[in-house]
């Protein structure tokens, strides 16, 4: 049984396969339509998304397989009733070939897993993990640089809550020769166990705490929202790092610009016209990589 719980579980090849699928299909979509034939995928979020969801919907649908959903499970499901969710899990089982869990809770995936007979695919736990985010991610960075090893890649924002973040560090010590500067207010740094993660495996990880810290070269700047909703200390205001077109006056003009989305104010709408900024792009591809997923899944 396969399941998506961790970005723990890809090795380079794993994701060499998925980009090589995704863009065969993204060419030519005739071969795989029926993929999802006679499948029924449920999706269920206990906390809000638009991409994620939407972005997995429509990739079952365009291959050809069916949807049941609660969009709004905290409020709409029998959670409301008193239901534990290894006892959801249970029941939608019964009804599905695959399950897609959004839950507040960093370990809800690997609980839902272990209960559940069909595979479970975690689009996003807690300040945990986001696996499907960083594949689409990985791609679009593999996209613009026709590579991963050596890049010099700049994350900023909500290192400490950021469950995209996370799962995205665990993807880059793929690869070789790979720097990160970590750029954020210290109460929102990378959490040591992260950190550890990527010395293990010989990435090189730079903590920084302001955009004078970074240097000129970077391929990437991945730029994320303060996850207001996951922070104990909820009403703190954190001083942002905002990135307007001066401050992308500073980077190279081959560096790309990203973020998973939703933005506040962390990203000036007048940098959205820099051909160099990426989001949108970003967000699109996510239902490619998630049919790649898919597909691959019921192979
Ligand atoms: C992210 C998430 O849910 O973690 N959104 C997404 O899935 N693209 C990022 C966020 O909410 O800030």
């Amino acid at each position: 049984l396969k399941h998506i719980i961790s970005c723990d579980q890809f090795k380079r090849e794993d994701l060499e396969n998925l980009f090589q699928l995704t863009d065969a299909m993204r060419g030519d979509l005739s071969h795989y339509k029926t993929g999802l034939a006679d499948r029924i995928v449920a999706t269920l979020f206990y906390e809000p998304s638009t991409r994620t969801r939407l972005s997995f919907e429509a990739a079952v649908l365009r291959l050809g397989g069916e949807i049941i959903s609660t969009e709004n499970a905290k409020e709409m499901s029998s959670t409301v009733k008193g239901e534990s969710l290894e006892d959801t899990v249970r029941v939608i089982h019964g009804y599905s070939d695959a399950l897609v869990l959004r839950h507040p809770d960093r370990n809800a995936a690997e609980e839902a897993a272990q209960v559940s007979e069909v595979p479970v695919i975690n689009a996003g736990s807690g300040s945990g993990e986001h696996p499907t985010q960083a594949l689409l991610d990985m791609y679009t960075i593999f996209k613009h640089h026709g590579t991963l090893d050596g890049l010099s890649v700049a994350v900023m924002g909500d290192l400490f809550y950021g469950r995209t973040i996370h799962s995205l560090l665990k993807l880059l010590a793929l690869y070789r020769k790979v720097t990160v500067f970590g750029l954020s207010r210290e109460e929102l740094s990378l959490p040591d166990e992260y950190k550890r993660y990527l010395e293990e495996r010989n990435l090189q990880y730079v903590s920084c705490r302001n955009f004078d810290d970074l240097p000129r070269e970077v391929d990437v700047i991945y730029h994320t929202r303060t996850q207001t909703e996951r922070n104990l200390n909820a009403g703190m205001e954190v001083e942002e790092f905002i990135i307007d077109d001066f401050v992308m006056d500073r980077f190279p003009q081959n560096a790309i610009l990203m973020h998973p989305l939703p933005r506040n104010r962390e990203i000036a709408r007048e940098v959205d016209s820099d051909p160099r900024a990426k989001y949108f792009e970003q967000s699109r591809n996510g239902m490619y990589i998630r049919m790649g997923l898919l597909y691959q899944l019921f192979r």
